[in-house]
């Protein structure tokens, strides 16, 4: 029987901070979304809307206005509250302490089948630095072993070689192909369907990216 979520309080793997590890990037480390978080998550938002619109699912209003920093304690609170619920692993990334983007575990569904979707995104001026196959390492390590789930799947437009390519480093098997899935920059979008259980990854995908020297454990 799926147990209903409960209403408050905390569930496995919740709240958590994670990391740090080293990358090219700097200090990679994911902790829960903060209401003071607004100022630079909006900044770096606004500025990358070219790097980040045309991955991310539809949305009413502009993107000036859904990006604004007045935006964020309205999302903050649902993330927090889905968070509370044992919804969602909502995790804010950091490179050398400062916001530098998000990893979402979404979707959280218990009983029998103990899965969930992760998502990422990264500011501009640190991509190719491996933070974001750092961050989803940390986070799906933390989602198997303490938060209890089976399995983490990721969606992906083939179009997205950038993020096809992180999950390729972490070992993601590829799926299948969703045909129309997601309504993303104004339109219904196939995506890949990628996934990992953890039979695939008995020793974590830290240990992964140590064992192939993407990442390195700070002294
Ligand atoms: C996809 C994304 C999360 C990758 O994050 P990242 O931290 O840059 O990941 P990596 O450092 O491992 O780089 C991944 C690949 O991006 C490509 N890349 C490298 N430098 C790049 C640059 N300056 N600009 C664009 N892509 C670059 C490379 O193919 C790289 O693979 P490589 O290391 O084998 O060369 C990031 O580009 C992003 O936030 N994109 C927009 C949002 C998005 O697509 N989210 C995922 C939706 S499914």
């Amino acid at each position: 029987m799926i147990e209903p979520p409960r209403p408050l309080g905390r569930h496995p793997g919740w709240p958590a901070s994670l990391g740090p590890l080293r990358v090219a990037a700097g200090l990679v480390a994911v902790r829960g979304p903060r209401l003071w978080d607004g100022g630079a998550w909006s900044r770096i938002r606004l500025r990358d809307r070219d790097h980040l619109e045309r991955w991310e699912p539809t949305a009413p209003g502009t993107w000036e206005d859904r990006n604004a920093t007045l935006a964020w304690p309205g999302q903050w609170s649902s993330l927090r509250a889905l968070a509370r619920r044992g919804m969602t692993l909502p995790f804010v990334i950091t490179v050398d302490g400062q916001f530098a983007g998000q990893v979402t575990v979404g979707n959280v569904i218990r009983g029998s089948l103990c899965s969930a979707w992760v998502g990422y995104w990264v500011a501009s001026h640190v991509v190719g630095g491996g933070v974001a196959p750092a961050s989803v390492a940390l986070v799906v390590d933390h989602a198997f072993m303490m938060a209890g789930l089976h399995r983490i799947e990721a969606t992906v437009r083939p179009e997205n070689k950038a993020s096809l390519r992180v999950l390729e480093k972490l070992g993601f098997r590829e799926e299948g192909l969703f045909r129309r899935y997601l309504d993303v920059a104004g339109g219904w979008r196939d995506h890949l369907c990628l996934a990992l259980t953890t039979e695939d990854v008995p020793d974590g995908l830290v240990n992964r990216l140590l064992a192939t020297g993407r990442a390195t454990i700070p002294q």
